[in-house]
């Protein structure tokens, strides 16, 4: 949520690696975008700003030699070019990722003393404490010392000082990776941002700040401004693994990577895999919290744990884990499922968590994200960076390590990983460019209605939330799960003549359902192993036994990406979405 990038170098081109990292930045907020550049020997400080996607923009920026940037996704104040960053207050300027929950009180102080602010954003306050202590005579270090104990919230912020060079960078709770190349510096929310010039980073953890001057790099204490020693540490993602290569979009090459993703997914070894499940060991309740699609994910594992293991999971939304807050004790375990590992809710419910002595078990596709770096036990999915706002491998990664996981509590992991090496083969069948046809074909003869439903039962029930998720968030069509058996209690009603329904699974009662809503005039989209004569259209996907909620949602996936295309909208950056929610 808010990509913030910075480079301090040698060169003179500032501005178009910042330019060019933000464009690599863009899913995390694409409402506007911002730059703020320092030239050699030079004092002030030039902004550029626009409403607008970053995306779009071609030009070339003055020589500078060090600068800061930010893609915007709005949360105080509207998308206007006043609340774009950066944010310049006397003498400094900054951007920010995060939300500064108290500033309204500062501000209004501010305000008092006649100080005026030109945007309603939280993050001008920021530069506005930031300089007062700057012109009271703090050093930068100082400055961001005090500013930080006096804000409530998350934040990852970086910021510059007139006539002092370097950039200043700062965080509680939203990431910032540090990335050494050989001549410059980089500062950014991810690491994509900066991997063509380099993979050797460092981590900036919570209550952490870092001053960057060229390749000078010194890391201090948020609190104490005592220096912090890092590791180098060296990424293997490879540049490729970011770019959208010969697809046009980054959707589509996502879910084409499903060939080889969950094979990778499941490609750990018996001692991480006990490690985790021997958490669960002696716990009183065990916890799943995700947000979104990992949600959804979770649900399903919900279903893989009760039938594989018999261990009944309570999955909650992470926004709904305070009320259930009293259950969280030191015989607790807590599941966290995030593709980014930074999403602000589900890390909230496990520092909670962690205050009340429970065990936290995470898997994540970030493995330097907060959520891993918090937990007791991490499991990487491994499926690679994920850049459009729909998740799609990462969800299907997820589902399948859990998959292995329930397995495992029962001692039985090599079943699990046949079952999903032999589910990955079949990935690698039937995911081609024919598939895709057949499927863009149906696409075309739904593109035109407002309302669309879909139904499963057991596992393949979470998966009709899931594939609720996908149609809306990139095509904007009303879709709507059900659980199939509760769909005569009340959501069938909405059935009309030719009203589109996928039907999830060829199960007997599915299939029954199904008629029902054939016999209000629906028009049945079957996706299961075997045709049924109710189905109209028929998706056909390899019979995967347990594993089948996987790959069911794989043809889901690629609808809603050519409903996308079909309604002219760009299925990467859907309206008012951003890929990684860190805010509450
Ligand atoms: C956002 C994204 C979703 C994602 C959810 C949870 O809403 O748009 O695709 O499922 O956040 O994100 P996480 O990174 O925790 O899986």
């Amino acid at each position: 949520m808010c990509g913030i990038f910075a480079v301090s170098g040698k060169g003179n081109h500032a501005g178009n690696i910042i330019l060019e990292g933000l464009k690599k930045l863009e899913y995390r907020g694409y409402d506007s975008w911002g730059i703020a550049l320092r030239k050699a020997g030079k004092d002030a400080i030039l902004i550029e700003k626009e409403v607008g996607k970053i995306s779009k923009v071609n030009k070339e920026l003055s020589p500078s030699v060090e600068g800061i940037g930010h893609s915007r996704w709005a949360t105080h104040g509207g998308v206007t070019r006043e609340n774009a960053h950066p944010h310049q207050v006397g003498k400094v300027t900054i951007v920010h990722n995060g939300i500064f929950e108290n500033f309204s009180k500062h501000k209004k102080q501010f305000e008092a003393k006649g100080t005026s602010f030109c945007s309603q954003t939280d993050s001008e306050v920021i530069a506005a404490i930031l300089n007062s202590f700057f012109e009271a005579g703090f050093s930068p270090e100082k400055c961001i010392t005090k500013t930080a104990k006096k804000i409530d919230g998350r934040f990852a912020f970086l910021a510059m000082f007139e006539g002092i060079s370097g950039i200043f960078a700062a965080r509680r709770g939203s990431p910032l990776i540090i990335g050494r190349g050989k001549t410059e510096t980089f500062i950014a929310s991810d690491i994509p941002a900066f991997l063509e010039k380099t993979n050797i980073v460092n981590y900036l953890d919570d209550n952490e700040m870092v001053l960057v001057n060229g390749t000078t790099v010194n890391f201090k204490n948020l609190q104490t401004g005592l220096p912090v020693e890092k590791r180098d540490i060296k990424v293997p993602w490879k540049v490729e693994s970011a770019e959208k290569g010969k697809f046009p979009h980054f959707m589509i090459k996502e879910i084409f990577e499903q060939k080889e993703t969950i094979a990778r997914a499941i490609n750990h070894d018996e001692n991480a895999l006990n490690q985790a499940i021997s958490l669960l060991k002696d716990c009183n309740g065990v916890f799943f919290v995700a947000c979104g699609t990992a949600h959804k994910v979770a649900m399903t594992a919900e279903y893989f744990f009760a039938e594989i293991s018999g261990r009944k999971i309570n999955v909650v939304p992470a926004s709904e884990m305070p009320y259930f807050e009293r259950f969280i004790n030191k015989k607790t375990a807590i599941i966290a499922i995030s593709q980014s590992g930074e999403t602000a809710d589900v890390l909230e419910v496990l520092e909670r968590g962690k205050k009340a002595g429970a065990k936290i078990l995470s898997l994540t596709n970030v493995e330097s994200s907060s959520i891993a770096r918090l937990s007791d036990v991490h499991i990487p999915i491994l499926a690679g960076p994920e850049k459009a706002v729909a998740s799609t491998k990462a969800a299907t990664s997820q589902m399948a390590l859990l998959f292995l996981l329930a397995y495992t509590e029962v001692g039985k992991t090599n079943i699990a990983r046949e079952i999903l090496r032999s589910t990955s083969s079949s990935i690698n069948d039937f995911l081609n460019e024919r598939y895709e046809a057949i499927i863009q074909d149906v696409a075309k003869t739904i593109v035109k209605k407002e309302n669309l439903f879909i139904i499963g039962r057991g596992d393949l029930y979470p998966m009709a939330l899931e594939a609720a998720i996908k149609i809306q968030e990139v095509s904007y069509i009303h879709a709507q799960g059900f659980s199939a058996g509760e769909l005569k209690h009340g959501p069938i009603a909405l059935i009309e003549k030719d009203t589109p329904c996928l039907v999830l699974g060829d199960d007997l009662e599915t299939l029954s359902n199904a008629v029902e809503l054939k016999s209000r005039g629906a028009k049945i989209i079957g996706i299961s192993p075997q045709r049924a004569d109710v189905f109209d259209e028929w998706l056909k996907i390899p019979d995967c036994d347990g594993a089948k909620a996987i790959v069911t949602i794989i043809p889901v996936q690629i609808l809603a990406y050519h409903l996308a295309l079909l309604r002219n909208i760009d299925p990467d950056m859907p309206r008012n979405l951003a890929k990684s929610v860190t805010v509450k």
